[in-house]
């Protein structure tokens, strides 16, 4: 079971947003699991509360659509290694069609992955591609674990961090980066969630009482992605995700709102490694 003071209590808010969608007659994914994590942990657990309830749904869909059409687009252009860093209660190696030899890593809490492997095997939930799930903290020294499991940093990987950055303190996601980058061959990708804006605006609001409570570190990180990933030597681009929302016909939420010009509440970000910075460390601040 999931506690209701860890973060895998809000992978449960996100698959409560994303069997909102599934249920959806115009639906952008099906996710076929999300229901039964619900019921497994519980409606007190996993609903999340009434102050974001309003804009999960949209901001959830569209980030998965958004990051759906990234890996197929990535996979399809022949990366057979995908990382998904605090998988939480993603479903992707069951939902979408992986090209023949990936093979796909969740990493997450001992606690969250309990809960998920035991929800899925309940559905006889199997999944498209060669699936591995490794019980880690992601700020301690994670790749050894991850090489010895099958990654090989000789070939690219694509590399997705949906929804964790805010548990990081920005020393942490400073050296999750510098790992990423060690273990990154050229033509490796890197696409994240990116909303250190949203936070601080929460964290000052009612509302953030609830983030706190559940492990978000509210990190200090600049309020656009591109300098600080350039520094780690990912070329990125970021997409707001207001635009996003609207060009996948979702209503954005009033939570989504800009906090001030030229920033986004969320930025969806997808970066690619150059070839003289794959294996490397990061340059100076
Ligand atoms: C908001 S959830 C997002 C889950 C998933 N990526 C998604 O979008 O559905 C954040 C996830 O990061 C995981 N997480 C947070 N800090 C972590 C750490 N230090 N090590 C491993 N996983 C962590 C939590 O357990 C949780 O499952």
């Amino acid at each position: 079971m999931i506690s209701s003071r860890s973060p895998g209590t809000t992978a449960l808010w996100v698959a409560w947003a994303r069997a909102v969608e599934h249920r959806r007659p115009d639906r952008l994914f099906a996710d076929d699991y999300a229901a039964a994590f619900l019921a497994a942990a519980g409606a007190e657990a996993s609903t999340p509360p009434a102050e974001f309830r309003e804009a999960l749904p949209a901001a959830v869909a569209t980030r998965t659509a958004f990051f759906d059409e990234h890996l197929r687009s990535v996979t399809a252009g022949g990366v057979r290694q995908v990382v998904l860093l605090g998988a939480g209660l993603d479903t992707r190696a069951f939902r979408l069609p992986w090209p023949p030899g990936t093979t796909l890593y969740e990493l997450d809490t001992p606690e969250l992955l309990a809960f998920k492997e035991t929800v899925l095997a309940r559905q006889d939930a199997a999944a498209a591609c060669h699936r591995t799930s490794l019980a880690i903290d992601l700020t301690d020294d994670w790749p050894a674990t991850l090489c010895a499991v099958g990654l090989d940093p000789a070939q690219p990987v694509a590399w997705l961090a949906e929804g964790l950055l805010p548990y990081l303190e920005v020393e942490s996601a400073d050296r999750l980066l510098t790992a990423i980058g060690r273990l990154s061959a050229p033509d490796s990708t890197l696409a994240l969630t990116y909303n250190p804006e949203a936070l601080r605006t929460l964290a000052a609001a009612p509302s953030g009482r609830h983030l706190g409570s559940v492990g978000v570190a509210h990190p200090a990180l600049p309020g656009r992605p591109e300098p600080w990933l350039a520094r780690h030597g990912w070329q990125a681009h970021a997409h707001d995700i207001i635009h996003q929302a609207v060009a996948h016909h979702r209503a954005p939420a009033a939570a989504m709102e800009h906090t001030s010009p030229g920033t986004s509440a969320c930025w969806l970000v997808t970066a690619t490694i150059s070839s003289q910075q794959s294996h490397r460390q990061p340059s100076p601040r």
